[in-house]
């Protein structure tokens, strides 16, 4: 087990080149200076199949419950081919993802391993891109979530809650309280400490495979051969739509390697943790879309808002299952939300670290362990989009953040390869450098086939992160500081 050593002052050598936009902060020094915050520092305390399920609980969500049943009419029964093609593109990024979390097992991710290769300016990038894929992204969760829990009263009691208190203004009413109360509830959790909060996430992560589970038993029932013909009946380009949309639900893999300060092993187990949620969390996939296109005409998902529970509902004559399956669902989902806003505080907490974001961000409370403050923060930033403003096209722009720091992941993995090849690593991409490369093309053609307005969003939160870089992170850095 590892402890936390006391950072050691930053050298001349660690200051990388003058340029500010360049200069670089050596491997050593960001292992070196892991778990340390202001006035405390991080407990080691989560083992591999804690960090798994931590990948798991914030990957496994939305996707299979919602935006399967948007895929199924675009892709056809093809859907579950579409799901092994999005998987691809995910391995090939979750590959240099688990060589870079195994040699440089800090909790910024890929914000850090930017740092270590490409520069302070493209840590920076980097970050603001995954705020989108972490914070704005539990304000789109939590959405969803919102929706998921109306399917479930509606089931059990009758009554949904009514539209000018589970919508913003500008949408129809005047606040989402459901997604304000679940980041909340997240929140509440998450001051406990990285080992409660593991626990917490634990259980959720079983409910939602039980409930998976459960659904491939039960469906499989309902399997009809025809359902299965024509397998692709909009096309190979159906296919591939399909393949871009459900790219979204594997966004989270890669969660694990934001608690590389809180492993109590994380050369180690990172790796495995990443590899083995992505291998789970595929099969899970691919297995559910081929009972459900199996057991539902595929046409027939069009329209329908909660396919598996109604998957659930018809084949067994009983609408008591279908609720079980939404109820399956409001966990799952409301584990994503929980998973990927412990990501978001502890990418903060590296970015304080380095002086580019205020330095509460990297308070520890000592009783528990936890960046309260940062939690507190993070949890009412996102509980407050959620809330109370219309996301539209900046939750469509999580896919493009996303993308673009793991096409960055790509990048970094080979730049270390080159420039420190020495460099112990426990875990090493195969075909190299070919995967890293495919990885890149993958994430870039994605990006590529993302809509306009996508784009424009896009283009506008990253001009938004350049300008705060310039007001503040060039100078308030560590680098900076040191050079001064
Ligand atoms: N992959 C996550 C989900 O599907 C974001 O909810």
């Amino acid at each position: 087990m590892l402890d936390h050593d006391q950072a050691p002052p930053l050298s001349k050598e660690s200051r990388g080149p003058v340029n500010p936009l360049l200069r670089r902060k050596p491997v050593e020094q960001l292992v070196a200076e892991g778990g340390q915050g202001e006035g405390g520092v991080l407990r080691r305390s989560l083992t591999m199949w804690q960090l798994t399920m931590i990948s798991i609980g914030a990957t496994l969500g939305t996707g299979i419950f919602v935006v399967l049943g948007e895929a199924a009419p675009v892709a056809g029964p093809a859907v579950t081919i579409s799901f092994i093609i999005a998987g691809l593109t995910a391995l090939f990024s979750a590959l240099s993802y688990a060589e870079l979390a195994g040699s440089v097992p800090v909790s910024g991710s890929s914000y850090s391993y930017a740092y270590a290769t490409m520069g302070e300016f493209v840590a920076w990038v980097c970050g603001w891109c995954l705020v989108l894929e972490y914070a704005v992204s539990v304000a789109a969760v939590a959405v969803g979530w919102g929706q998921y829990l109306n399917e479930l009263l509606d089931g059990i009691f009758g009554f949904t809650i009514p539209q000018s208190l589970s919508a913003p203004l500008g949408e129809g009413g005047f606040v989402n309280l459901p997604s304000l109360v679940v980041v909340l509830l997240a929140m509440v959790f998450l001051m406990r400490g990285a080992k409660e909060s593991a626990r917490i996430n634990t259980i959720m992560v079983v409910v939602k495979i039980v409930t998976l589970l459960l659904f491939i038993g039960i469906g499989v029932l309902g399997i009809k051969g025809g359902n299965y013909a024509p397998l692709a009946p909009l096309g190979i380009a159906g296919i591939s739509t399909a393949a871009s949309t459900l790219f979204f639900s594997y966004i989270g893999f890669d969660a694990a390697s934001t608690a590389g300060e809180e492993a109590k092993n994380p050369k180690k187990d990172l790796p495995r943790a990443i590899m083995l949620s992505l291998g789970i969390v595929t099969v899970l996939y691919c297995l559910v879309a081929f009972v459900a296109v199996g057991a539902m005409p595929w046409q027939d998902f069009e329209g329908t808002e909660a396919a598996l529970a109604q998957i659930m509902t018809d084949v067994t004559g009983h609408s008591f299952w279908g609720v079980v399956l939404a109820a399956g669902a409001v966990v799952a989902i409301a584990s994503v939300v929980f998973a990927v806003l412990y990501g978001q505080t502890r990418i903060l907490f590296a970015m304080s670290r380095d002086g580019l974001v205020p330095k509460v961000f990297a308070k520890v409370d000592e009783k528990t362990g936890a960046p309260r403050a940062n939690v507190l923060i993070v949890s009412l930033f996102c509980g407050a989009l959620a809330a109370f403003i219309p996301l539209g096209e900046l939750a469509a722009a999580t896919s493009i953040g996303t993308l673009f720091a793991f096409a960055l992941v790509n990048v970094a993995v080979v730049i270390l390869r080159r420039t420190r090849p020495d460099m112990p690593r426990t875990f090493k991409v195969a075909l190299f450098p070919v995967t890293p490369i495919l990885g890149f093309i993958a994430c870039a053609y994605m990006m590529y086939s993302l809509p306009i307005p996508t784009w424009i969003a896009f283009g506008l939160w990253m001009v938004v992160g350049v300008v705060v870089y310039f007001l503040y992170g060039v100078r308030r850095s560590r680098l900076a500081t040191a050079e001064m």
